[in-house]
């Protein structure tokens, strides 16, 4: 049977550590495995911009052996030109796993339905869990464990958010959430992460004060306070958003020595200052490389030879 990956809610407690495990190791020793996906084709298809999400995807391909084809919104059309059923339909014939970022969440779970070859999410608007294996790995390089960790998360409650807490109910992670009223986590996300972590030690905060969430933590994560899609609203969430920006002055909340955390693109000056995400504490290269060596562990397991 095939694999998907669409959700972190795709990996068991113990899958997920293990893809960390093989993230791990196929960074340290990425020339093992030049070969291992000799011959394997990848279609990237994104309806959304992106500069990590794709060169991680077309680099790590290449370093793997194989290929990746990227087709730009404007090429297939999704939903306007041919529908999710067809594309997958067609794909499968051709190339060995498809890689996708939409809109819609449904219409990955629709391409995965349609196809049987393996299809990796690449954001949609409801998560973006290639992010979060990268971010958890990223912690794990920087804290040494996930367990007895607590990850702060400040600004808009949205797929990079979701994504996080699903990882961190996995890790052992503690999490608080700091957004402002109306722009919390999806409640489904919220209650997926408690049953999926109520046995690893994980445990949720929501909260409407951006200093309760900031407190004691090991590491302050933010993201953009307009998701793409959401453009048309900008100035109106700059507005609400502004209390949540993360600055020096929240960063003191947090423990000595915490973290600056950012999926990147980056509005300096909106969400984060110059002064944190440049700071020393600061592992937004460290998540963007690690984009890299994260999905290619989850291109051998999906892509990869069975053992
Ligand atoms: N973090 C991330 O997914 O970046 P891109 O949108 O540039 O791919
Ligand atoms: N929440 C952001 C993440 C970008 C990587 C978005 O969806 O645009």
């Amino acid at each position: 049977m095939k694999k998907d990956f669409l959700s972190i809610r795709d990996l068991s407690i113990y899958e997920f550590s293990q893809l960390l495990d093989r993230a791990a190791e196929v960074k340290k020793h990425s020339r093992k495995y030049r070969r291992a996906l000799e011959h394997r084709i990848l279609a990237m298809i994104f309806q959304k911009p992106s500069l990590r999400t794709r060169m991680t995807f077309e680099a790590g391909m290449l370093q793997l052996g194989g290929e990746a084809i990227y087709l730009a919104p404007s090429d297939i059309q999704m939903g306007s030109r041919e529908g999710a059923y067809d594309i997958g339909k067609n794909l499968e014939r051709w190339v060995d796993g498809i890689m996708l970022r939409t809109f819609g969440h449904q219409i990955a779970v629709d391409l995965a339905a349609s196809t049987k070859i393996p299809v990796i999410n690449a954001l949609t608007d409801l998560s973006h869990p290639c992010q979060a294996m990268a971010d958890f790995q990223t912690l794990r390089e920087h804290k040494g464990s996930l367990a007895n960790l607590k990850l702060a998360y400040v600004g808009d409650g949205n797929n990079v958010c979701h994504s996080l807490m699903l990882a961190a109910a996995r890790g052992g992670t503690k999490m608080a959430v700091g957004t402002p009223a109306g722009y919390e986590p999806n409640p489904e996300m919220v209650q997926a992460a408690r049953e999926d972590g109520k046995d690893t030690g994980f445990a949720l905060t929501l909260t409407n004060s951006a200093e309760e969430a900031a407190s004691g933590a090991d590491a302050v994560y933010t993201d953009v306070w307009a998701s793409m899609g959401q453009e048309a609203e900008k100035e109106k969430r700059a507005r609400i958003f502004a209390p949540y920006q993360v600055n020096a002055r929240l960063m003191s909340h947090a423990k000595n020595g915490a973290l600056f955390m950012h999926c990147l693109p980056a509005h300096r000056g909106d969400e984060v200052t110059d002064e944190v995400i440049d700071a020393p504490g600061s592992v937004v290269y460290d998540q963007a490389e690690n984009r890299l060596h994260a999905q290619k562990a989850i291109l051998l397991a999906l892509m990869g030879k069975k053992d």
